[in-house]
């Protein structure tokens, strides 16, 4: 059976203190209901990294994941930060392939194969984002892109390391800007990208690979996305940054 998750992507928001309030809000609401089996991971800043791990590591099943990592081990790459800093973080998960990243920052599918290899080498988990834009979907490009997307950043790994992956379909023109794939669109996509990992690997690693669903995500769609046959949980931007409403879609699980 494959696990369902919830994660939230904080993206560059919040002070130091803000992080500490909310990801304390989320563990003392979360205290006795958490299964370990039902991972829910905050990601802060890289900054607030160790700070709201101390909090997620007295939790069972709250975990702390990064936005981001390196390819390389360590060395001149100012600004940049490690898998092996995550690490000592406290962090167990980096979010890898975003399309922010992809778009301001041109990571492309051949730097992103490295980046996961990396992470998996020293044994970070990795949530793997894909997703089309709005003119790839009006032109009907959604599937090629999405299967170059998988196939160029992830499926050079082996179906040990795969059984390490969370695969979040984030559609571009759903992200922050409150309009969410219907659950038709989200149920087919995520059909799609199970049905490619059973062309590449054992019925096992399709069968057991959660697949989140990302996009103006809420309290209000949340249950109709997750309630999706192939839609394993979400990963959550925007409505993350408020307790109440990543409860309330954690609670949608
Ligand atoms: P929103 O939930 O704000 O649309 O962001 C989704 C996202 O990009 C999560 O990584």
């Amino acid at each position: 059976m494959r696990k369902q998750m919830v994660a939230g992507n904080w993206k560059m928001n919040l002070t130091l203190q803000e992080a500490i309030d909310l990801a304390e809000q989320i563990a003392s609401r979360l205290k006795d209901s958490t299964e370990a089996s039902t991972p829910i991971v905050l990601c802060p800043p890289a900054g607030y990294l160790q700070a709201v791990s101390s909090i997620t590591k007295e939790i069972r099943g709250l975990y702390t994941g990064a936005q981001n990592c390196h390819q390389e081990v360590s060395g001149a790459y100012t600004g940049e930060i490690s898998v092996a800093m995550i690490q000592s973080c406290g962090a167990e998960y980096v979010i890898l392939g975003h399309s922010e990243r992809r778009a301001y920052f041109h990571e492309d599918n051949i730097l992103l194969s490295k980046k996961v290899k990396r992470a998996l080498a020293q044994g970070l988990k990795v949530i793997f984002c894909c997703g089309e834009t709005l003119p790839e979907r009006e032109s009907e490009k959604h599937f090629d892109l999405v299967k170059q997307q998988l196939q160029e950043g992830l499926f050079h790994l082996s179906e040990e390391e795969m059984s390490l992956i969370t695969i979040a379909y984030e559609p571009v023109w759903a992200i922050g800007t409150g309009v969410t794939a219907t659950k038709e669109q989200a149920q087919e996509m995520h059909a799609f990208i199970r049905s490619l990992l059973r062309e590449i690997y054992a019925n096992s690693v399709a069968d057991n690979c959660s697949i989140l669903y990302g996009g103006s995500c809420n309290p209000k769609n949340a249950k109709e996305l997750f309630e999706q046959e192939d839609v394993d949980g979400g990963l959550i931007g925007g409505a993350s940054l408020k307790a109440e409403d990543f409860l309330a879609i954690i609670h949608s699980l």
